[in-house]
């Protein structure tokens, strides 16, 4: 397949905008540095989302969020004029694959929630043409992939389709996509040489496989990950307990020694994607993913130990409680399925204030500036181990720093 690579000036065509692509989703976390990576590649690309404000900030060439490396690719690509921003399925370009990079949750009883899915795809149809190629890259449950093809055809739909799931690791996914090889699949030879063709113009290297397969793929690296967090937050747990100093143990466990290299350190494992991909892969195993349900046990269950231990030790009714960071990890603005706030709503349960900051976190208003909660702290948290904390002056303040990242802080755990 031949994407042109000079098309510079986006017009309308029968008042559809005509691109080379569309990414559904476009403007969201997995969607803008795909979106970039696909107009670096000289594409015009249609970036469709329902977020109107997050599109507008786009088109003013700004990040709605932190994603690193981005800035200098958004303004090259508005400058090449390679990005058309719109905001309706109507909009959807008839030519070129369609890309689905929505959010995939799980509902209150950890299910997927295949529903939204289909009901995005429901709104495209009617706007695509038959020969579309429809990429789902959202991470989905295993079997979606199969279900959307013979769905289609009950329609009496043509459409080819694929899954090429999402792994850069958020916040850098402008450099992962340049070195990362790309999954892809498809349901038929066509649909998968399609999605070759596409994906070939980004990535640097691609591994074919089946949808199912790409679709356990996809789950089974995020919950390998989340299982090694558990195992180490564990050791970290049972060696605390034990009133041995954890860090020194890892030191000992990984200093040349090969099989230890990629152990992880112990730390809150959050965010929108490892808890709840691992959920959708134990709704799968019905509910029989006895090493998975146990991960979710440890890394949820870390918070909440955490403040066991405190309260152990201290009179925490007494106290106002300082959390250093509320972002889901370090050196990002997103709080979603942050640990930082069930640390929060636990200990405002039993503490006597709890006050919170986060230098890149802009959509919480209780949160103060890092001076006034170190100081008005009789006790901190570290919770997200932004670069900025690492040699600030904690004013001799108590603090627990289960990630072992504080230099000259007085750590009591
Ligand atoms: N965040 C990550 O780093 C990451 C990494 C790998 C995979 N994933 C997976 O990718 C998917 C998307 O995650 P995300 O973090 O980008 O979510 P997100 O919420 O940041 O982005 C989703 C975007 O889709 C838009 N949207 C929702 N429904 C729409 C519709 N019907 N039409 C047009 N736009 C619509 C939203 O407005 C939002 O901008 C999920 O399945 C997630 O598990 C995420």
């Amino acid at each position: 397949m031949n994407y042109p690579s000079t098309k510079t000036i986006p017009a309308l065509e029968s008042g559809k905008p005509l691109a080379d692509l569309s990414i559904v989703g476009g403007a969201g976390h997995v969607g803008i540095p795909l979106m970039l990576a696909f107009a670096e590649a000289g594409m015009t690309v249609n970036v469709n989302d329902l977020n109107e404000a997050a599109l507008s900030l786009l088109r003013s060439g700004k990040l709605p969020f932190i994603e690193h490396g981005a800035a200098p690719v958004l303004t090259r690509a508005l400058a090449n004029k390679r990005l058309i921003f719109t905001s309706s399925p109507y909009a959807i370009t008839r030519t070129g694959p369609v890309i689905v990079t929505i959010g995939t949750p799980v509902d209150e009883f950890l299910n997927p929630v295949q529903a939204a899915v289909q009901k995005c795809i429901d709104n495209l149809l009617p706007h695509m043409s038959d020969d579309q190629l429809l990429v789902l890259r959202s991470t989905v449950y295993p079997g979606t992939t199969d279900w959307l093809d013979s769905y289609l055809k009950r329609l009496g739909r043509k459409n080819k389709v694929a899954f090429c799931p999402e792994r850069v690791v958020q916040g850098y996914g402008i450099r992962e996509l340049r070195e990362m090889p790309q999954i892809i699949s498809g349901t038929t030879p066509e649909a998968e040489q399609e999605a070759v063709a596409l994906f070939r113009r980004i990535a640097p290297e691609l591994v074919v496989v089946k949808p199912l397969e790409a679709e356990f793929a996809k789950l089974f690296n995020n919950t390998y990950r989340y299982i090694e967090f558990a195992a180490t937050n564990q050791f970290y747990m049972i060696a605390k307990s034990a009133g041995a100093d954890y860090r020194a143990i890892m030191k000992a466990m990984k200093h040349n020694y090969p099989r230890a290299k990629t152990f992880p350190g112990p730390g809150f494992s959050a965010g929108p994607c490892l808890l709840k991909d691992t959920m959708q892969l134990a709704a799968y195993a019905r509910n029989q993913f006895g090493l998975g349900h146990a991960a979710m046990q440890v890394n949820e269950g870390l918070v909440l130990q955490l403040v066991e231990d405190l309260r152990r030790t201290y009179d925490v009714s007494t106290m106002t409680v300082g959390l250093l960071g509320m972002a889901f990890k370090a050196e990002i603005d997103d709080t979603r399925a942050s640990l930082s706030y069930k640390l929060k709503r636990v200990l405002q349960t039993c503490a006597k204030d709890v006050l919170t900051t986060d230098p890149f976190v802009t959509t919480d208003p209780s949160l103060l500036p890092f001076d006034q909660v170190v100081a008005r702290s009789d006790i901190l948290i570290l919770c997200a181990p932004h670069s900025t904390y690492a040699d600030s002056d904690l004013k001799g303040k108590p603090v627990v720093d289960v990630w072992g990242f504080l230099k000259n802080a007085n750590v009591i755990s």
